[in-house]
């Protein structure tokens, strides 16, 4: 009788345990994450149509480059921190030619362009939002010196891309080859021409996720 009067009380207090992990809200186990978005993107000022792979989004008369408009969404969903990368090579934003031409030659001749600021802080985050748009079937290059300068390891990285038809090509693949130490998980990439559309999918993929703030 005292035995099975135990093994009860062992049941109950298991499903106790149990049934408090299971309710406790996803907010409490993802206060525990602290969240980076960060991100690449040279809104072209030329008003070149979205075929032709530029980008240009307005909305209330700001400017948005395509995958600064998503970072803006990702951020705000998750309430992560914000980073923009910038380099200290200004790259031809009214001259979607010579922007193409540039970023071209940065590829094949592996010219890793330096980042103009330091993101602060870096080692406390957990997750690491990186978003690009795809160049030549690849990452900018600038993201290849992000990967360089800053250690990723144990952090969860979730790369996102908007693009002209291609995708993310092999670039999370590059990104998993790079950063073995840490955990590549990729959002659907995103087309230059369905932006603004795409903004209730990203919403839900993070929700999806449990990062919603
Ligand atoms: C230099 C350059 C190279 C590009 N190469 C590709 C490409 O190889 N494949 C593709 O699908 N889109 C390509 N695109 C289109 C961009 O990926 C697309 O317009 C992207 O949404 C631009 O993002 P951004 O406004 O954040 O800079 C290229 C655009 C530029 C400017």
């Amino acid at each position: 009788m005292k035995k099975i009067i135990i093994a009860a009380s062992l049941i109950a207090a298991s499903m106790a345990g149990l049934a408090t992990a299971q309710n406790n809200p996803i907010s409490q186990v993802k206060s525990t994450k602290k969240i980076l978005v960060t991100y690449f993107s040279v809104p072209e000022t030329s008003g070149v149509d979205a075929s032709s792979g530029a980008s240009r989004i307005v909305i209330d008369n700001k400017l948005y480059g395509n995958t600064e408009y998503v970072a803006d969404v990702i951020s705000k969903e998750t309430g992560g921190d914000l980073f923009r990368i910038n380099t200290q090579h200004k790259y031809a934003d009214s001259n979607h030619r010579e922007l193409v031409d540039y970023a071209k030659k940065e590829a094949e001749t592996k010219s890793y362009p330096e980042i103009a600021a330091e993101i602060k802080n870096f080692a406390e985050y957990d997750v690491v939002f990186v978003g690009y748009p795809n160049w030549w079937y690849d990452m900018p290059m600038v993201i290849y010196t992000l990967f360089n300068d800053y250690d990723f390891s144990g952090k969860t990285i979730i790369p996102f891309c908007t693009h002209g038809g291609s995708g993310f090509s092999q670039s999370v693949k590059t990104i998993g080859k790079l950063e073995k130490d840490a955990k590549v998980v990729s959002m659907p990439a995103i087309p230059s021409k369905n932006i603004e559309k795409s903004t209730g999918a990203i919403k839900k993929w993070i929700a999806d996720q449990g990062l919603n703030k």
